[in-house]
């Protein structure tokens, strides 16, 4: 059985373990999932954790800052399970549309937003501080 929460504090261990197999050189950790201010979610199968995302809303502009899935269970649709739960948020928050950042080079995630009807906006250069890369702009009007 598959379902989503919200996340909480007992949830952090797995999920800053995951986060470290994703993102080995500049994980989230615990106190940045708590001090972020944004709505976090995970996703259970069979009440264990296999992916988590972290979402926002401000000013009717829905934001997605991350979606991940644990390596061994990606492409087996949690991602879009997760993505279709955000969108719903963002839908119920009467938002106009949600917007996001993504590595250029991030082919596997430009695809599941674009199989939503996301639309690369611009690039912006060297976005992720951490590592210098670029990203794009996503965004769906909803
Ligand atoms: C991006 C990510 C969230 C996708 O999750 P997932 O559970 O693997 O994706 P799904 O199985 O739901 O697949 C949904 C769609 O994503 C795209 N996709 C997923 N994996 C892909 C791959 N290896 N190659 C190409 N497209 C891929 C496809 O469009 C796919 O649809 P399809 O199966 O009908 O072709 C996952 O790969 C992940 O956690 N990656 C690491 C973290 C990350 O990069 N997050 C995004 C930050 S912005």
């Amino acid at each position: 059985m598959v379902a989503i929460r919200r996340m909480n504090f007992d949830d952090l261990h797995i999920v800053t373990e995951i986060e470290r197999l994703l993102w080995p050189n500049y994980p989230w950790t615990a106190d940045d999932f708590i001090n972020s201010g944004c709505n976090c979610y995970v996703l259970l199968e069979d009440g264990f954790i296999v992916g988590y995302s972290v979402f926002y809303v401000n000013n009717k502009v829905s934001f997605i800052a991350n979606i991940s899935i644990r390596p061994d269970k990606q492409r087996q649709g949690f991602g879009r399970l997760m993505l279709s739960y955000l969108v719903n948020k963002a839908r119920k928050s009467r938002s106009n549309k949600i917007e996001l950042e993504v590595d250029v080079a991030n082919n596997r995630a430009i695809r599941l937003y674009e199989s939503f009807g996301f639309q690369i906006m611009n690039n912006h250069h060297q976005y992720y501080a951490r590592t210098q890369g670029d990203s794009f702009k996503m965004q769906l009007r909803l």
